[in-house]
């Protein structure tokens, strides 16, 4: 079995199928440097709603209850802390219009029986003191949490080597195909033979060739530009993450107990594209150190642009395609390490069982395609 793509997704499906005994080859030049290596690792249902996301609300709901489990077996694994942390998430409004959005939001959130907690400006800085004297109010998400997500990839990265699970550090250009099914695919080493391929590749998960168009992915790379600052552990500048409204400007501050801040990020449609622009991280900054001041202290010690995996309905692909032994773990767009062990769950049953669980049905491959048709 081939899984093309050695990111949050791809390891995790690898894994996983490694454990129910498949012999399990990943494709990837380079493992968990792409979108994985920016991701800020939010698990982050409540706070991340979107309006006519609704069907993708209850996957990411699923996938975050299994996270506490699927956190401490990998840790068990690996040998290796994730840094999962529970705490909530805190998002916050500088002015009179952010707090008209946050309350908008919070709204919905209500309307979806969602778990929010609505603070006053005092009631925020008495858990984040911190928090500018500016900050007009906010939304206590308690159940939304955080995990390292490059923790998280070099864990399983050691996960997958101690179940079996074999390396192959090149890119998969093509697939064979011999009738409906998949046979092998292509490296510039060659060709693989496998009878079952999991399409894990993010952004790059329609760039193979060979197999027929109408199964690629309608994937498309939506950038992401996010900062890396570092703090003394002793003195850190949140307790929580922070996500804020600063005068218009949206911005996420999620700390790590060993001193680093992610601040992040943009999210841009503008192709294949990983320019760092000064104006991205001027906007970051600005908006970071509106709401938390002290941020300005702090060392930067990195920025990084990255591709997320976006679809047309920007809910992920998961499951069997008109063609045999092709399945698809792409498309998580926001949700890439949020959706890891559900993703993993549900590639299992398909893969093992052939059966798409109930929690996948609305996420089918082709949905795009009986839309054009219809
Ligand atoms: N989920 C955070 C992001 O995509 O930036």
């Amino acid at each position: 079995m081939a899984v093309v793509g050695g990111g949050v997704i791809g390891l995790a499906c690898a894994w996983r199928l490694a454990q129910r005994g498949a012999s399990v080859r990943v494709f990837d030049p380079a493992a968990g440097a792409g979108a994985s290596h920016a991701a800020a690792g939010m698990l982050a249902p409540v706070t991340e709603v979107h309006h006519g996301e609704e069907p993708l609300l209850a996957l990411n709901l699923a996938s975050a209850q299994l996270w506490p489990a699927f956190a401490a077996e990998l840790v068990e694994a690996a040998g290796i802390d994730v840094g999962y942390r529970t705490g909530g998430t805190l998002a916050v409004a500088l002015d009179d219009d952010d707090l008209r959005s946050l309350d908008e939001l919070r709204g919905f959130q209500e309307s979806l029986r969602l778990s929010v907690t609505r603070l006053t400006s005092r009631e925020c800085r008495a858990r984040e003191p911190s928090l500018s004297p500016r900050v007009r109010g906010g939304v206590l998400a308690a159940n939304d949490h955080q995990v390292d997500s490059r923790l998280t990839v070099q864990a399983l990265l050691a996960a997958v080597e101690r179940s079996g699970v074999t390396l192959v550090r090149e890119s998969v250009t093509a697939l064979s195909v011999t009738g409906r099914a998949v046979t092998a695919v292509h490296t510039t080493s060659g060709p693989h033979p496998c009878r079952s391929v999991v399409v894990a590749a993010g952004s790059w998960s329609a760039d193979i060739d060979g197999s027929p168009p109408a199964v690629m992915p309608p994937v498309r790379p939506v950038k992401g530009q996010i900062l890396r600052l570092r703090f003394d552990p002793a003195a850190a500048p949140l307790q929580g993450t922070v996500r804020g409204l600063a005068a218009g400007r949206s911005v996420y501050l999620v700390p790590r107990s060993h001193g680093e801040l992610v601040v992040g990020a943009t999210v841009e449609e503008v192709g294949f594209d990983t320019t760092l622009t000064a104006g991205a991280v001027h906007d970051l900054l600005q908006a970071a150190i509106d709401l938390v001041p002290e941020v300005a202290e702090l060392e930067l010690v990195e920025a990084t642009a990255r591709l997320r995996p976006g679809t047309p309905d920007n809910a992920p692909l998961l499951g069997p395609t008109g063609l045999d032994g092709l399945v698809l773990a792409t498309g998580h767009h926001r949700n890439g390490v949020l959706l890891a062990p559900i993703t993993a769950e549900v590639i299992v049953s398909v893969v093992t069982a052939g059966t798409v669980p109930p929690v996948a049905v609305g996420f089918d491959p082709g949905r795009f395609q009986r839309c054009i048709s219809a």
